[in-house]
């Protein structure tokens, strides 16, 4: 019997790497732009860092990390997400003393939480995300939202929806857990086993039950901008007037509590139903947190940050064919040695065009030269390399494109000037034919004024 991978996981390969791939370099480019630096924190984490920072009130520390004892007896877990193991690194490495603060950082990798698999929603997937720690005013709530929004706006998901909210400051939420006590205490026989137990631990949870006869009595839950101090309140209207000033546009949900326990203050997350009508939930999400840092050993400094599904991403760009069509990755020549004997030329052939820079592959089994079009063709190739007795002879060798079916024969030791030549033709980005001259620095001369020169010569790079 053959062994099927987890419940839950995917396999991603092929055309979906290169989507996945094109999600995080736009992702990362950008992150880059606002100042933040990589991180690589470790998938393995000691369970307790989760229990103290997300939360033991939270569904993913009561119910969805994959925790288990190594065989040194430690409770270790997969990560479930990745600000709390950021937290832990800043604390761990002392990078925290006020000269280096503020600390931006983005990260991008696979997380683990044992959910129930459904559309978008896997027990492994990938996240992508930046934590800005340690600056106390507010715009950095703001400039975080703006960079998710640039993200977003550069993938093209323009209809994407921004929910926000506040959960104030420390004496906001103690006002606002009371409240909840008292209302869902006259409620709490009627509810779920888990919002039992949420009352006890942490009534704001009670709040994000998807029970649907719980849901009514939640409905009409005391709201948390009736619980706001002045202060809270103050903050949070700068924050929306700063967005308002910076055309962000928002939806204030007083609903959006969060699932982790460690936010305060602002709250958020990017809702996008795509066009075919699939809803993927939320693709991304964040917030402020006040005391993450300390709960794990650091000094009393705040924190913002948000991350992306990188799976929901890449669905709702699929279903809205929103994927630029030239990520997918092109092969440039395939060599085709026509025979066994032929075939060590071949790989030299190859291994000359590799060495300019040029993706090549070649066929290794003995096969007839139809059934060698039709791999060239299956692998995308923009052009053949045709090997066979008469070239061997004249040290020659065919070389096809293959979309315009044109060939001609070249020496081969005029190979890699031949190469070059063919793919120094330039393109504007406007569909006009650019002047410049193979120098991807020059402006385009097109008479549209503002367009740049894309080149398509095999450096890619664009100005
Ligand atoms: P989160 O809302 O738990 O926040 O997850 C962020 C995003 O991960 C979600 O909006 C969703 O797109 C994606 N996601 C969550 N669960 C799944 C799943 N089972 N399958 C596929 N995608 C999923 C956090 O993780 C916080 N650490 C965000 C943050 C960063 N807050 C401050 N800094």
């Amino acid at each position: 019997m053959s062994i099927i991978g987890v419940k839950g996981t995917h396999d991603i390969y092929n055309s979906e790497a290169c989507e996945f791939s094109y999600v995080e370099n736009v992702m990362k480019r950008i992150a880059e732009i606002f100042a933040f630096t990589e991180v690589r924190p470790p998938v393995l984490e000691h369970s307790e860092l989760f229990v103290r920072s997300v939360g033991e009130s939270s569904d993913v520390v009561r119910k969805e990390m994959y925790t288990f004892l190594d065989k040194g007896d430690r409770s270790l877990t997969l990560r479930p997400e990745f600000t709390a193991g950021i937290a832990r690194l800043i604390v761990q490495n002392k990078i925290t003393n006020l000269q280096e603060l503020p600390i931006k950082m983005y990260y991008c990798g696979p997380v683990f939480r044992y959910e129930r698999p459904q559309l978008g929603r896997y027990r492994q997937f990938n996240q992508f995300g930046v934590e800005c720690i340690g600056h106390t005013n507010p715009l950095a709530d703001v400039d975080t939202i703006s960079l998710a929004y640039t993200i977003l706006q550069s993938l093209c998901l323009d209809n994407v929806t921004i929910k926000i909210n506040t959960l104030g400051d420390e004496e906001s939420r103690n006002n606002y857990r009371e409240a909840l006590k008292e209302y869902f205490s006259k409620h709490i026989d009627k509810m779920c086993p888990d919002c039992k137990q949420r009352l006890e631990l942490n009534p704001l949870r009670i709040l994000d039950c998807k029970v649907p006869e719980d849901q009514v009595i939640v409905k009409d839950a005391p709201k948390m901008s009736d619980y706001l101090t002045p202060a809270a309140k103050d903050k949070f209207a700068y924050v929306l007037s700063c967005l308002e000033a910076m055309a962000i546009p928002y939806e204030v949900d007083d609903t959006l509590v969060r699932g982790l326990d460690y936010y305060s203050d602002t709250v958020f997350e990017f809702h996008y139903k795509s066009s075919k009508g699939n809803d993927y939930g939320a693709i991304g999400a964040g917030g402020h947190y006040d005391k993450l840092i300390k709960e794990v050993g650091g000094p009393d400094v705040p924190g913002v940050g948000f991350s992306f599904g990188v799976e929901r991403i890449v669905s709702v760009l699929k279903d809205d064919e929103l994927i630029p069509q030239d990520i997918y990755n092109a092969l440039d020549f395939y060599v085709m040695p026509m025979g066994a004997k032929y075939q060590n030329t071949g790989i030299a052939v190859a291994n000359v065009i590799r060495m300019v820079g040029y993706s090549v592959d070649m066929c290794l089994d003995d096969v007839k030269l139809g059934s060698m079009f039709k791999r060239a063709e299956k692998k995308n190739a923009k052009f053949a390399i045709i090997i066979g007795e008469n070239e061997v002879d004249n040290n020659r060798v065919i070389l096809k494109n293959l979309k315009t079916q044109e060939q001609l024969e070249v020496k081969l030791e005029n190979l890699r000037q031949t190469v070059d030549e063919l793919f120094e033709e330039h393109e504007c980005c406007c569909g006009d034919d650019c002047d410049c001259d193979c120098d991807c620095d020059d402006d385009c001369d097109c008479e549209n004024e503002g367009h740049h020169c894309h080149c398509h010569c095999h450096d890619k790079k664009e100005n």
